[in-house]
């Protein structure tokens, strides 16, 4: 990347501008969030004496929207802090700013001419060199920059960011026939590697690819639905998590984005594709247009497809009939033909049970709506996008499904499936029968180790083209690349001298057979054709704990011998990797707890996702961290500070017993860092696609001049004074009622712990002093009935028991 962003400036702070803003300040980025100066004063305003020239009131939309960017849920910002990175200012008095910016993005009100004023604007102020985005849904691209000068337009394009922009994949980019291709290049690299976004290249055609099938689909099963007397239950029933679809289905999507939103789009594309053969079915149905003049507009007015009802203090989510128009109470969708294969797995096999019926309703549903979807999707090539790869991955990142339109036709097998839809009348492109008149009876295949896919432009296979980043630990497995494998994890040559371990335990829990493979690969790891280790997965998430089932049962049948060594094992595995002479990198993503976050803690370094959410939980179930946790925490938060001279390891202490002792968990890797978890020596990687490849690179980087830790006295245990300090506080907690006997109980055993034991005064030990401690304290804990309480209710509920 030769150009360098150092400012950002986002034009609209609504709803997409705002959590615009708010990702690249995520990103590092210091941002200028610019909207409308109010041309009203409220009443509230004129009460205060205030006049349209006042700071506060030009400032008022941008200061509202970014009011709501900040109270967000889920947060658009890794953390509170980052709202320093964003300034505010209005497109009046701060329009100056734009001639600081090396991007300029515009997210305002999806009108034509108000955005083509305010293009006209900033081709008179901006750097020869910025780049000028649009994050249009719907306008044309190219009529945006229409009048513009030639050396705006050779940095113009469209940067289509979904809802919310922290946490949908997807980022479709539209260059304009004026475009340079370097630009295109640059936001493409960029939007991957530095917001973390999963990049399509889309052709300026209405909806651009994700919307445009995406309101298809969504309409085509509401369209069918109606026809055939589906209820709204069923319906999302059958799209959800059965057919690889979000929970979310059909109509709770439709109630979560608004039914206006969708309408709107709708309608929108409606008029924009005059010659799409299914236009008609852009029309919104009588019951949407009802739905929208009562204001049933979902989540954003309590009502939509469902209805979130209060009955004796329990909510409950009341149900639309779709014939009445009244919300009825839910009832438990009764479809055997589905129920029988519902578990089914891969995805594959289970879309083929599920269609393999005909004449079952269910079934029906299923086949009818898919075959619909991936017969449009192939007509709207080469209209939409040139390669089918393209709208797969556009589908998947911007809707959350496993498999895109021509992923799911393999699954399903083209040739059968071609010939059922020929028969009931739905048309697919001639360029699919083209294919499968070639012999060609899949739109991708694998040849030698390499993904092909099927190009209509060339009638031939292409490579899918991938960043090398993107290593897929399935693939490298079925490449012959597992060394060795258990039930619970493999260890894996990831290439270039670098072993990798892969957990694939029940949510990735800590067990002995982990341990197991973890120590082959450490013995592995000495061998001379090794440089470095990467720990982690590709799985739903990095790890969520220890097996507590196991650990629980040997408490009950008090197998305290079993136990101890459970414990020693771990905690020897985790002390091997910290000293590990080469490279250990944890690759942490997603949920990382308990024993999960040990295991990152005791790498050597660290390559986190930004969505990493990451915590030492264990007192949820009645326990403190004993895999070398505690110490951790200590170590890195504490440790440090003790090197200057009379520092007061109290405040120190506090936090780290807090954090521990209340389970907090970090929602994203930048608070991680923030609470010691992570630290400046560890990365953060935006793009999770990215996160193995990235992990792995930092291997090799540090395996050339890696030294490792020593194991000396690297600890500083703060010993009694501040142990009685933090039980001085537990006390106050418990005399408040903040929290239970059995909460102050653990909470003195981790104070205890933190402080290193009964040591009369601050001093320098060794890391097995503090492993000691937490493993007697970890055994002690077993031994009490509340704790195995807490595990059980844990295991059955999921959620933590206050006892
Ligand atoms: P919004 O209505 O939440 O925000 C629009 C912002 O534009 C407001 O802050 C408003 O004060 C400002 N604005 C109004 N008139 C203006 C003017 N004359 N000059 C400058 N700013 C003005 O809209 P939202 O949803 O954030 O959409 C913004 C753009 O992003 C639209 O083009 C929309 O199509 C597109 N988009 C929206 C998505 C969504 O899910 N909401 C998803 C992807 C794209």
């Amino acid at each position: 990347m030769s150009r360098i962003i150092k400012r950002v400036a986002v034009i609209g702070s609504g709803t997409m501008g705002g959590a615009i803003a708010a990702h690249f300040a995520n990103a590092g980025y210091f941002v200028d969030l610019l909207d409308i100066v109010p041309d009203k004063l409220t009443p509230d305003e004129e009460r205060k004496g205030l006049t349209l020239e006042s700071p506060a009131v030009r400032n008022r939309i941008v200061n509202g929207g970014w009011d709501r960017v900040k109270k967000s849920r889920p947060a658009a910002l890794f953390s509170t802090e980052l709202v320093e990175r964003v300034r505010l200012g209005n497109l009046a008095d701060n329009f100056d700013r734009l001639a600081d910016a090396d991007w300029i993005l515009e997210a305002i009100v999806e009108i034509l001419d108000l955005k083509r004023n305010l293009m006209e604007r900033i081709d008179g102020i901006r750097k020869p060199a910025t780049i000028v985005s649009t994050n249009t849904s719907g306008i044309p691209i190219h009529s945006i920059a229409e009048g513009r000068s030639e050396g705006f337009k050779a940095h113009f394009l469209g940067t289509h960011f979904f809802n919310p922009p922290r946490y949908l994949k997807l980022l479709e980019v539209i260059p304009i026939p004026d475009t340079d291709p370097e630009v295109v290049e640059f936001v493409t690299q960029f939007g991957a590697d530095v917001l973390g976004k999963t990049v399509v290249i889309c052709k300026d055609t209405p909806n651009f690819i994700a919307n445009r099938l995406g309101v298809f689909i969504g309409n085509y099963r509401l369209a069918y639905g109606l026809e055939k007397g589906y209820t709204v239950e069923e319906v999302d029933y059958l799209t959800g998590p059965l057919i690889g679809t979000p929970k979310t289905a059909t109509f709770r999507l439709s109630d979560l984005v608004g039914l206006d939103v969708m309408a709107h789009v709708s309608r929108n594309l409606y008029d924009l594709v005059p010659d799409d053969e299914s236009r008609e079915l852009f029309k919104n149905p009588p019951v949407v247009e009802t739905m929208l003049q009562k204001g049933m507009l979902g989540n954003k007015t309590s009502q939509g497809y469902y209805k979130e009802v209060r009955q004796n203090g329990k909510k409950d989510y009341w149900v639309l009939d779709l014939d009445s128009m009244e919300y009825k109470p839910p009832t438990k969708v009764a479809m055997p033909e589905i129920e029988k294969v519902k578990k089914v797995q891969p995805l594959g096999e289970r879309l083929k049970a599920v269609v393999g019926q005909p004449g079952e309703r269910g079934s029906d549903y299923v086949w009818n709506t898919t075959a619909q979807y991936m017969a449009y999707s192939s007509r709207r090539i080469p209209e939409i996008a040139d390669d089918l790869a393209s709208v797969d991955t556009a589908m998947k990142a911007g809707y959350g499904v496993e498999s895109g339109p021509f992923e799911t036709w393999d699954m399903l097998g083209v040739p059968q499936t071609v010939e059922r839809m020929s028969a009931e009348g739905i048309e697919v492109a001639p360029w699919v029968r083209d294919m499968l008149a070639k012999g060609y009876t899949s739109f991708y295949k694998t040849e030698n180790g390499q993904q092909m896919v099927y190009s209509p432009l060339t009638c031939e296979y292409v490579p899918v083209v991938t960043d090398k980043r993107q290593v897929s630990l399935t693939g490298l497995k079925s490449q012959g690349k597992e060394l060795k494998r258990n039930d619970s994890a493999s260890v894996i040559d990831l290439g270039d001298g670098i072993l990798g371990v892969e957990f694939h335990s029940r949510a990735n829990a800590l067990d002995d057979m982990i341990g197991q493979m973890m120590a082959w690969a450490l013995d592995e790891l000495e061998k001379s054709q090794w440089n470095g280790l990467v720990i982690g997965n590709q799985g739903e998430w990095f790890g969520a704990g220890a097996n507590i089932a196991i650990v629980a049962m040997n408490a009950m049948a008090k197998q305290w011998g079993p136990l101890d060594k459970m414990i020693r094992d771990l905690q020897g595995i985790h002390q091997r990797m910290r000293f590990s002479p080469k490279p250990v990198v944890a690759a942490p993503f997603n949920m990382t707890l308990g024993g999960g976050a040990e295991v990152a803690l005791a790498s050597s370094r660290i390559a986190a996702s930004a969505e990493t959410y990451m915590g030492l939980v264990e007192v949820g179930v009645g326990l403190i961290p004993a895999g070398g946790g505690c110490k951790e925490m200590v170590r890195r938060v504490l440790s440090p500070a003790m090197k200057t001279p009379h520092v007061d390891p109290l405040p120190f202490l506090e936090r780290i017993f807090l954090q521990v002792g209340t389970a907090k968990v970090s929602t994203s890797a930048v608070e991680a860092r923030n609470m010691g978890m992570l630290d400046e020596a560890d990365i953060i990687v935006m793009n999770p696609e990215f996160l193995i490849g990235e992990a792995k690179q930092f291997a090799l980087d540090l395996a050339e001049t890696y030294q490792p830790p020593v194991n000396d006295k690297n600890v500083y245990a703060a010993g009694k004074p501040v142990l009685a300090a933090l039980e001085l506080g537990i006390w106050s907690m418990l005399e408040a009622k903040q929290i239970s006997e059995y909460d102050a109980k653990i909470g003195r055993k981790l104070a205890y712990v933190l402080t290193g034991g009964s040591i009369s005064q601050g001093q320098w030990v060794n890391e097995q002093h503090f492993l000691d401690l937490e493993r007697e304290a970890f055994l002690s804990l077993l031994g009490e009935q509340k704790t195995l309480d807490r595990i059980s209710h844990m295991l059955q509920t999921g959620k933590p028991l206050r006892n």
